[in-house]
């Protein structure tokens, strides 16, 4: 596996393995591996020779009082374990590698990023676009792979690549959960034990609206009581927001139709944590999570 610092290089590397006619498969993370990034790997190791991992946490994307400074780094065992599935390059560039002095460029995907997760955090999804585009840009691969943990920030990059008329498929692979189901994430890491154990409650309040849908429950209202009164139940937790939307456009809708996302935003302890889980409406209101 070759550990590739600058952008130069990297954009020889895969511009020859493009000539060669390999099938690019591409993996963006901020690194702090866990089986979520895992997934997304195996994934592109099934469709792409080579794979191309990037570990690069993006200053970009973190509001002032985020947590830049404290985000967990794990170089080292990252690019182990990232060997270990047989990935062939790793990009792990400095940030003055891609945010040269002078940089001033920024891409928005207008509307979709100002809710929700936009509203929260005012910049974050300017600062995804911005990065994941010259990702795909230096890196240009026929695949790159995505969580639907992040659903709004998928959504948002498949806009833009649509939009920007960019030769990578998006692909989005399931959410990865703990045994107890709580969704993986890199700042579980913050999480004491207490705040771990509590921090199950997404789940549960998404297993609670799945069971409310199963059992014939389709108004909006009725489906986000059953969320909103089972994160009640957790002392450690507090909701920032239960939405129903729909799954393209993102906007809230009060009845399910069509395929439909459950957001779920909520901080546990000084933790934020979000999750969500899939509707499809469409066919027979069978629920992903
Ligand atoms: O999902 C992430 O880890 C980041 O937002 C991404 C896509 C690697 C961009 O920095």
């Amino acid at each position: 596996m070759e550990i590739i610092r600058s952008v130069e290089w990297m954009k020889q590397t895969a511009r020859a393995a493009e000539s060669a006619k390999h099938l690019v498969g591409f993996v963006p993370t901020m690194g702090a591996l866990h089986e979520g990034h895992l997934s997304l790997v195996r994934a592109a190791k099934r469709q792409c020779s080579p794979v191309m991992v990037s570990i690069f946490v993006n200053p970009a994307q973190f509001g002032p009082g985020e947590d830049l400074e404290k985000y967990p780094r794990n170089f080292e065992k990252d690019c182990a374990l990232l060997e270990s599935l047989g990935v062939e390059y790793v990009f792990a560039p400095e940030a003055s590698e891609i945010y040269p002095a002078g940089f001033r460029t920024s891409v928005r995907v207008e509307g979709l990023s100002e809710k929700f997760e936009g509203r929260v955090r005012p910049g974050h999804f300017q600062g995804v676009c911005t990065v994941v585009l010259k990702l795909l840009e230096i890196v240009r691969p026929r695949f790159a792979y995505f969580g639907r943990k992040d659903a709004q920030q998928a959504r948002i990059v498949r806009q833009m690549v649509s939009d920007l008329n960019l030769d990578t498929e998006i692909v989005v692979c399931p959410i990865v959960r703990e045994s107890d189901g709580l969704a993986m994430s890199s700042r579980n890491a913050y999480l004491d034990p207490a705040e771990r154990r509590a921090a199950t409650v997404l789940y549960r309040s998404l297993d609670a609206a799945r069971r409310k849908i199963n059992s014939g429950a389709r108004a909006a209202g009725e489906i986000l009581d059953a969320v909103n009164s089972t994160i009640a139940s957790e002392k450690l937790a507090k909701l920032d927001y239960a939405e129903l939307v729909d799954a393209d456009s993102f906007e809230r809708v009060d009845f399910l139709r069509g395929t439909c996302l459950l957001l779920l935003a909520a901080r546990v302890g000084s933790t934020r944590l979000i999750d969500n889980m899939f509707i499809d409406a469409a066919r027979d209101f069978s629920v992903s999570l």
